[in-house]
């Protein structure tokens, strides 16, 4: 086992250093930035029928309905295609409005989650198109679907998801530019801009590892918490959601993913001197607005942790703790934002003496209802 390892400690930990790679194999022959083309063989036989869909409704459960959070916004964003994002679970049960116009995508790691399939099923039956995003080729979503695109990011042996998480989003990444390139709502110049920035992603994601052992440090210094708040805006919320998902599941801290302006809405009752709270305050749209909710913390005594944009000095300046990662275009600051969160809760949960591959209660794939 030490050897399938790789030399890590714990499946977690090497999966969280295989993302460059994983990244990687994931736009592998896909992404085309001279031309300013995305392919994506899978679904090209739906290429015409992407051009005048009404919507998109992303199925999924767990992590992989946070990296439909991300699509979300990166669809509007450059396909403006209206999304929703919903809980297969929920979903198969609401007697939903479904016309043959839509396009539902169902996320899931291992292609078998019960309520997945049966969101699929349902959507099917009333006259969808259903694609599918998946880790485990052949498994059963894939055969239920009508394509699909695979993330290829290798089998992931620990059951808390951290390479699927990122290859789910690039994936969407891939998906939203593609669309966009069908329905004509991008221009070539901004698609070989943004393909030319997202093929440096993975060496950039290399770059957020290397925050590694600072990020070990930090976790030694919060680990003793009973609750722990994210927060982040934009697409750093739903960045947000998955790590205190991550810190939940491996860790057993109670901890709450929140839009940074919601806090004034509830969360902020609970911060005092004990509470650690991490924001994503890179340097995108929404920089200023975090800053103004971090000084909303600082002036409770949280203990915050922000993850900051390379050379950042103001965020840096307010708060206890800072975590760099490099700049990138805002359409990939999740792939980048996600990867010092992982190690996080990844080294908190080593030192609470959690198992950290299997955490209890949870199981790699529920395909049960
Ligand atoms: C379980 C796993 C999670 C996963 C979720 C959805 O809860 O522990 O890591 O995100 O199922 O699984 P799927 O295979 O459908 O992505």
């Amino acid at each position: 086992e030490m050897l399938e390892k790789g030399g890590f400690d714990h499946f977690m930990l090497k999966e969280i250093f295989e993302q460059p790679r994983s990244i990687l194999d994931c736009m592998r022959g896909r992404i085309y930035p001279e031309l300013g083309q995305v392919q994506l063989g899978g679904i090209k036989a739906f290429a015409d029928k992407l051009k005048n869909i009404d919507r998109i409704i992303i199925v999924a459960c767990g992590t992989s309905w946070h990296a439909g959070l991300v699509g979300e916004y990166l669809i509007e964003e450059y396909a403006r295609i209206p999304v929703e994002v919903e809980y297969a679970s929920e979903f198969r049960y609401r007697n939903p409005i479904i016309t043959e116009k839509d396009v539902v995508i169902a996320i899931s790691q291992s292609g078998e989650t019960a309520d997945t399939m049966a969101a699929i099923e349902m959507a099917k039956e009333k006259g969808a198109t259903i694609f599918g995003i998946c880790n485990v080729a052949g498994a059963s979503i894939p055969r239920l679907t009508h394509a699909g695109v695979y993330t290829h990011a290798g089998p992931e042996i620990g059951v808390a998801s951290t390479k699927a998480f990122t290859a789910q989003v690039t994936v969407l990444t891939l998906m939203a530019f593609y669309m966009a390139q069908q329905r004509g709502t991008i221009s070539d110049v901004k698609m070989r801009e943004l393909l030319t920035e997202l093929e440096t992603v993975p060496d950039k994601v290399q770059s957020a590892l290397a925050s590694n052992e600072l990020v070990k440090y930090i976790a030694g210094e919060i680990k003793d918490a009973s609750n722990c708040l994210f927060l982040g805006r934009g697409s750093g919320f739903p960045v947000a959601l998955e790590g205190a998902l991550k810190l939940k599941e491996i860790s057993y801290i109670h901890a709450e993913g929140y839009p940074a302006a919601e806090m004034k809405h509830g969360p902020i009752a609970l911060i005092d001197e004990q509470m650690p709270v991490v924001f994503i305050a890179t340097n995108n749209s929404s920089y200023e607005k975090v800053i103004s909710n971090i000084q909303e913390v600082k002036a409770r005594k949280g203990i915050v942790i922000a993850i900051v944009t390379e050379g950042d000095k103001k965020v840096k300046n307010m708060v206890d703790y800072s975590i760099e990662i490099p700049d990138t275009d805002e359409a990939f600051l999740p792939l980048l934002a996600t990867i010092p969160l992982q190690l996080l809760s990844y080294h908190i949960a080593v030192m609470r003496g959690c198992n950290v591959d299997q955490p209890r209660n949870l199981a790699k794939s529920v395909t049960v209802e």
